[in-house]
C-alpha cells in the first residue's frame, strides 16, 4: 500500500505546478486530499472556465454521477463507461486521484437489477450472483484508475436502523459485506469506503462504527466512512460533528468529508438530510435571495462555514479528504433539493467560477499550520 501511496504522490507532483501553495490542492498538501464532485459536462469540456478551476484548485474528483449504478449497468448484460472512462482520463491528465461513488445505492441504481421478469424481487442468491458480476465488472474495469470506491451509500437510517432497500430486503445486511467483498476481490489495492448523510446524529454514527467493526471481523477491508456533509446553517453543530469524527476514528478508519456544502436557504421543513426521497413543492417565501445574498447572511454563512472548517483542520489526522460537492453555485443539486427551482448559495465557488472569500481564508488556515 505504501508504494502506491509513493507512486500516486509522484503522479500527483509531477502535475502540480510549483507555486506558493496559491491553491486549494497545494495549501492543503500534508493536511489532506482537496476533492470536487465533476460531472459530466464538466469531463467533456476540460476546457471550460470551470473544468479548469477544478484542475487547479483540487487534487481529486469524485463522479457526481457517471459511474452510478443507472449509468454503468442500465440493463443485465450491458455496462457502458463512456462517461466514467472519460472522467478517468480527466484525472489523469490532471495529476488527480479518482473516487469511484458509487457501486451500492438505493436511489439511481437500474430497476431492473432487483427484480424478475414479472417484476418481483429476485431470490438471494440471484442477487448475489449480479452484485457480484456488476461490481467484479465495475471495479475491474477501472483497476488502477479509482484511487477508492463508495462501495455502499446511505445504508442506514437516522435511528441506526438498516434502511428497507430493496438489497435490504433480500439480502439482510449481508448484501454490503458482500459488496466491500467483491469491491476488494476485482482490486485489492482501491481503498473501499462506506458512505452516508447525516453522521453527525449520534445513532446513525453508532450504527455506522458497527458496521466498520463487522466488516472488520468478517475480514473486509474498510478503509474510511464517509460523512457526506450536507449541511444547513442550523444542522449539524460543530460539537456533533466533532463527537461522530472521533467515534468513527476510533474505530481504527479514516473519515472522509465527501459531499460538503452548506445550503444558505431557510430551512422551514428541519431537513437536516440528503434523502433525495424528500421533496417540498416550490415556495416563494423559501427562496428569499434570488437577487443575491445580503450581507448580513453571507457572514454568517461564512462564519459557520469556516467553523467546519475549523474542526475539519483541527481533525486532519483523522481526516483523508475534504470533499465539495461540485465546485460552482450554479451546478449544485442544493438549488433541486429539498425543493425545486430555488436558488442556493451553497458551494464555495461562485456563479461565475470564482472562489468566494471562504478559500482564500481556508488555503490561508492551512498554509499557516504547515
Ligand atoms: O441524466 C439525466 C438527463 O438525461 C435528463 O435530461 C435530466 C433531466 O431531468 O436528468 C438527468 O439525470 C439527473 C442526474 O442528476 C444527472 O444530472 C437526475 O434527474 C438528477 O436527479 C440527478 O441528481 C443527482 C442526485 O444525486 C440524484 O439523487 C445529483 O446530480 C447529485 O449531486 C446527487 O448526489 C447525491 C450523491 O450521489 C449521494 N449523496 C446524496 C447526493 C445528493 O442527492
Amino acid at each position: 500500500m505504501k508504494i502506491r501511496n509513493l507512486l500516486w504522490s509522484v503522479v500527483l507532483l509531477a502535475g502540480v505546478s510549483c507555486s506558493s501553495g496559491d491553491t486549494l490542492r497545494e495549501s492543503a498538501e500534508g493536511h489532506f486530499l482537496m476533492g470536487v464532485a465533476v460531472n459530466t459536462r464538466q469531463a467533456e469540456h476540460p476546457e471550460s472556465t470551470d473544468s479548469r478551476a477544478i484542475t487547479r484548485q483540487f487534487d481529486c474528483v469524485v463522479a457526481e454521477n457517471c459511474m452510478k449504478m443507472e449509468v454503468v449497468h442500465p440493463a443485465e448484460g450491458v455496462f457502458c463507461f463512456e462517461d466514467g472512462d472519460r472522467l478517468a482520463d480527466f484525472a489523469r491528465d490532471n495529476h488527480q486521484k479518482l473516487i469511484g461513488h458509487c457501486l451500492m445505492w438505493h436511489s439511481q441504481a437500474a430497476e431492473w437489477f432487483t427484480k424478475d421478469d414479472q417484476g418481483n424481487d429476485v431470490t438471494p442468491e440471484v442477487l448475489k450472483q449480479r452484485m457480484r458480476t456488476y461490481i467484479t465488472t465495475v471495479v475491474g474495469h477501472f483497476k488502477g484508475r479509482v484511487w477508492g470506491w463508495d462501495v455502499v451509500n446511505e445504508a442506514l437510517e437516522d435511528d441506526g436502523s438498516f434502511r428497507e432497500s430493496d438489497y435490504y430486503r433480500i439480502l439482510g445486511e449481508d448484501f454490503i459485506q458482500l459488496a466491500f467483498q467483491y469491491a476488494h476481490e476485482a482490486d485489492p489495492d482501491a481503498e473501499l469506503y462506506y458512505n452516508d448523510y447525516s453522521m453527525a446524529l449520534p445513532a446513525k454514527c453508532d450504527a455506522a462504527v458497527r458496521l466498520v467493526e463487522q466488516l472488520k471481523k468478517e475480514g473486509c477491508r474498510i478503509d474510511a466512512v464517509g460523512f457526506q456533509g450536507h449541511m444547513t446553517m442550523d444542522f449539524p453543530s460543530v460539537e456533533m460533528m466533532e463527537r461522530s469524527i472521533e467515534k468513527v476514528s476510533a474505530a481504527g478508519v479514516k473519515v472522509n468529508i465527501t459531499e460538503w456544502d452548506l445550503s444558505i436557504l431557510p430551512n422551514p421543513f428541519n431537513h437536516s438530510g440528503a434523502d433525495v426521497a424528500s421533496n417540498f413543492s416550490y415556495k416563494k417565501e423559501d427562496d428569499p435571495y434570488r437577487g443575491g445574498v445580503p450581507a448580513e447572511v453571507q457572514r454568517q454563512w461564512d462564519e459557520r462555514v469556516m467553523e467546519m472548517f475549523d474542526l475539519f483542520l483541527k481533525h486532519r489526522d483523522s481526516i483523508d479528504r475534504l470533499t465539495f460537492w461540485g465546485l460552482s453555485d450554479s451546478d449544485s443539486w442544493r438549488n433541486d433539493f429539498p425543493m425545486k427551482g430555488r436558488r442556493d448559495y451553497a458551494l464555495f465557488f461562485d456563479r461565475d467560477c470564482t472562489s468566494k472569500s471562504v478559500v482564500s481564508e481556508m488555503m490561508k488556515r492551512m498554509r499557516a499550520i504547515k
